[in-house]
This record gives structure tokens, sequence and C-alpha cells, in this order.
């Protein structure tokens, strides 16, 4: 499964970055706001950072202002990708999208209808909101499950990205779910590293290291 950070936040992207285990960035415009900077300027810095599919989000809701403001995000740099709102608008401008060769991020998912559309207008990933169904009561890893069920039935190239990841245990069953790619919040990756047991075992090594007779030579 690939490994995306959920984040406009440059030093939190570096730093995950340099543990060598991220493979691309998804950014949406809250993630943008958060962070009080020009837009175009923070993409481009996290475009330098990590050398993967980078989502930056357009804000449009109709299709043909959709693929001019598409092109025009997608032209900062080769490894942009098209964040497009699952809506109707964005569904029409997807294929259009893809005919230019630019990549698309289909967001705002949350059904497998949704997802199967997404795959039939031919967008590049699906981004199902997982942590946010299971806010509002439903079971978001099912339709991660159904949505790779699916693509797999009929052999669609749409990658399934789990989106809106809370905690780890979410990586953990997107990952057996079958989930292509998880986006997960910086601070569910540093958690992901943590086990009380590897503390503990560390250090009663190095102690009981600090006790064997070390040679001069
Ligand atoms: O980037 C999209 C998604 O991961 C947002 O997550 O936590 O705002 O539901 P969240």
């Amino acid at each position: 499964m690939k490994i995306f950070v959920d984040t406009a936040n440059v030093d939190d992207i570096r730093e995950a970055a340099s543990w060598g285990i991220v493979d691309g960035v998804t950014t949406n415009p809250s993630l943008v706001a958060k962070e009080k900077r020009n837009f175009r300027e923070v993409v481009l810095e996290i475009c330098d950072i990590v050398d993967g599919p980078i989502s930056a989000e357009i804000v449009s809701v109709k299709a043909d202002e959709m693929v001019e403001d598409a092109k025009k995000v997608a032209s900062w740099h080769p490894n942009i990708v098209i964040k497009v709102p699952f809506i109707p608008e964005g569904v029409k401008a997807i294929p259009r999208l893809a005919a230019e060769g630019i990549k698309t991020n289909v967001t705002l998912c949350f059904s497998a209808n949704q997802a199967l559309l997404a795959a039939k207008a031919g967008g590049t990933f699906c981004s199902i909101f997982l942590g946010r169904l299971d806010d509002a009561g439903h079971d978001g890893m099912e339709v991660v499950r159904e949505a790779v069920q699916i693509y797999r039935n009929y052999g669609y190239a749409t990658k399934v990205l789990a989106a809106s990841i809370r905690h780890p245990l979410h990586v953990v069953e997107a990952a057996k779910a079958g989930a292509d790619i998880a986006t997960i919040p910086f601070k569910v990756l540093q958690q992901m590293f943590q086990h009380p047991l590897t503390e503990i075992g560390l250090k009663r090594f190095l102690d009981d290291w600090a006790k064997v007779p070390k040679s001069t030579g």
C-alpha cells in the first residue's frame, strides 16, 4: 500500500519524507487555509520535497471552469494531481482532463456508487472519506472494501485512496481492505511508529549494553 501524507504543512512533510516512507501528498482547501500561505507557493514547495503525486484541489464547480482551473494548476509541476469534487460537473470534467493528460483525484466520495462513477469517468484516484463516514455513524471502511472489489471485478485502473484517516487502526484496516493508498495525517503517521514495548525494549538493550566491558582497542 502506498502512503501519502495528508497535510499542506511543509515542515511535517519534510519530516515524514526524511523517514523514506512517503509516496505522495494530498492537500485540500481546508489544509491549505490552515497554513496561511499562497496556494501556488505551498504546492510547489511540496513538489520540491516529495517526488510523487501531489494532490491540489480546484474550487470551481462548473465543468468548463474546472477544466480551465485544473489546466492552470497542473501546469505548475508535472507531479500535480488535480482534486475534483464528486459532483456531476466534476464527473463531466474528469475525462476532459484525462484527455489533456491531467491526473485527477476524485474527492469527497462517500459511497460505492460514487466510487463506481469516479472510475467510469476515468479518475486516477478515488478518495473515500472514511473517517467522515464513521463520524456520521456509518462504516467508512465498508465503502473502501466495496470500491476495491468493484475496481477488481472490472479491472478499473482508478486507485482506491483511503482518506479522512483518523487513527492508526484505520491504516491497518485500509491495508487489509486492499486500498491502493492511504493518505495519512502527520500525527497518525507518528502514532504508527509508537509501541511501548519497543521503547521499553530499546531502553533495556541500551542499559544492558552499558554494562558490557568495552575493549579499548
Ligand atoms: O484530504 C481529504 C481528507 O483526508 C480530509 O480528512 O480529517 O478533514 O475528514 P478530514
